[in-house]
């Protein structure tokens, strides 16, 4: 290892809320019904992980410092969880190969690494879905492309469209977890109804409850609000929000033009520059006046207000250089909103 954490990387745990912390870290929160305790801000490695090119970094040796850096920076700040899926890169399976790389130089056992697979990976019908067949193969290759001999939280990634029996696929995690491949298991993306349904089988089964949902959320995208959240709640599951910064713009990244380095100007797979348009930045416009009177920046209001009802456990960024997750932990400083300013903030995202 040639990494050395941040000797006060812990901020105080949940148990032991005494203890003072010397500069702000994460906080945790126990997800759902386990042991499990994850960090309330976790980094997702679907962007900038990948090849060369985002973040306005051409250069390999340069793009592979970020990324190791942007890890190291976690750490050192309490984000001890880290977020992966077989498909992530480019090309699919680049990003877990990186961190593979970086994840030598760190503590493993200080950290909670998960893997997904759900979306397409390989060609033919066994690289795709809910399968039993697709999901152990695909676990297999991300331990091996990652090195490691087991990840902490393995995900179904998304609600099969192809008609897999949801008893197929929670008897694929139930094995996931029985041979030791994965600690816990969640699942992503899946509808309220869809998670009552696959927590049945898993539990008819007596396999390991899911652990976590991951879902798509923030104030720009609040569908889990009365869909999933109150399931979850119910089946006492963790939830962590995937794209909290719904993927920059609830940030001032956009507030004077597109730059050439951000997501939409360097790397706009999923966040097109027409996503950029007047009447979004009419709303951010407001949002960010609202953060600046609250003392913060408009990433640390989104993300306080992300993680503002506690079944919220974590939420997941990505970031493109190891200063935006210095600002972002920094959200941890001012997690409190009055009833009146969550009322102000819900006409602004009506509006
Ligand atoms: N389960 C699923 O289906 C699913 C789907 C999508 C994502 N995810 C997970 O969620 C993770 C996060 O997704 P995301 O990267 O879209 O999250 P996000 O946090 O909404 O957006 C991250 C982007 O916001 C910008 N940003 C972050 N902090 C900033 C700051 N302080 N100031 C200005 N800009 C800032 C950066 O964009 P620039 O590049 O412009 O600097 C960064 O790349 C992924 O890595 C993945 O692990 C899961």
């Amino acid at each position: 290892m040639t990494y050395t954490p941040a000797a006060d990387r812990y901020g105080p745990f949940p148990n032991q809320a005494d203890k003072p912390a010397s500069a702000p870290r994460s906080p945790y929160r126990r997800c759902g019904r386990s042991g499990l305790f994850l960090p309330q801000l976790s980094l997702g490695l679907w962007h900038n992980f990948g090849a060369p090119g985002p973040a306005g970094i051409s250069d390999e040796r340069e793009f592979h410092e970020n990324a190791r850096q942007m890890c190291f920076t976690a750490l050192d700040n309490g984000v001890t969880h880290f977020d992966l899926a077989n498909n992530y890169g480019p090309p699919p399976g680049a990003a877990e190969t990186r961190f593979g790389k970086i994840l030598k130089e760190m503590p493993r056992d200080e950290m909670v690494v998960a893997t997904k697979a759900g979306w397409t990976m390989w060609p033919g019908p066994y690289g795709d879905f809910g399968s039993r067949k697709y999901l152990i193969a695909s676990l297999d290759q991300s331990l091996r492309r990652m090195d490691m001999e087991y990840v902490d939280i393995f995900y179904h990634h998304r609600p099969d469209p192809g008609g897999t029996p949801i008893e197929e696929t929670m008897a694929a995690l139930e094995h996931i977890v029985r041979t030791g491949k994965a600690l816990y298991v969640g699942i992503s993306s899946y509808s309220g109804k869809q998670t009552h349904d696959a927590c049945r089988a898993m539990a008819k089964l007596g396999g390991p409850p899911l652990l976590i949902h991951q879902a798509y959320y923030n104030m720009l995208g609040r569908g889990i609000e009365t869909d999933l959240l109150p399931v979850t709640a119910a089946q006492e599951m963790g939830v962590i929000a995937f794209c909290p910064l719904a993927q920059g713009q609830l940030t001032d990244r956009y507030l004077k033009g597109i730059p050439k380095d951000s997501r939409a100007g360097s790397d706009p797979r999923f966040l097109k520059p027409q996503n950029i348009n007047d009447a979004l930045l009419a709303k951010v416009g407001k949002l960010n006046d609202h953060a600046r009177q609250r003392g913060q920046s408009l990433a640390q209001m989104a993300l306080a207000w992300t993680v503002r009802n506690p079944t919220v456990t974590s939420a997941l960024i990505g970031a493109s250089r190891p200063a935006q997750i210095v600002e972002n932990i920094k959200a941890f400083t001012n997690t409190a909103f009055t009833a009146e300013e969550l009322k102000l903030l819900d006409a602004i995202l009506a509006g």
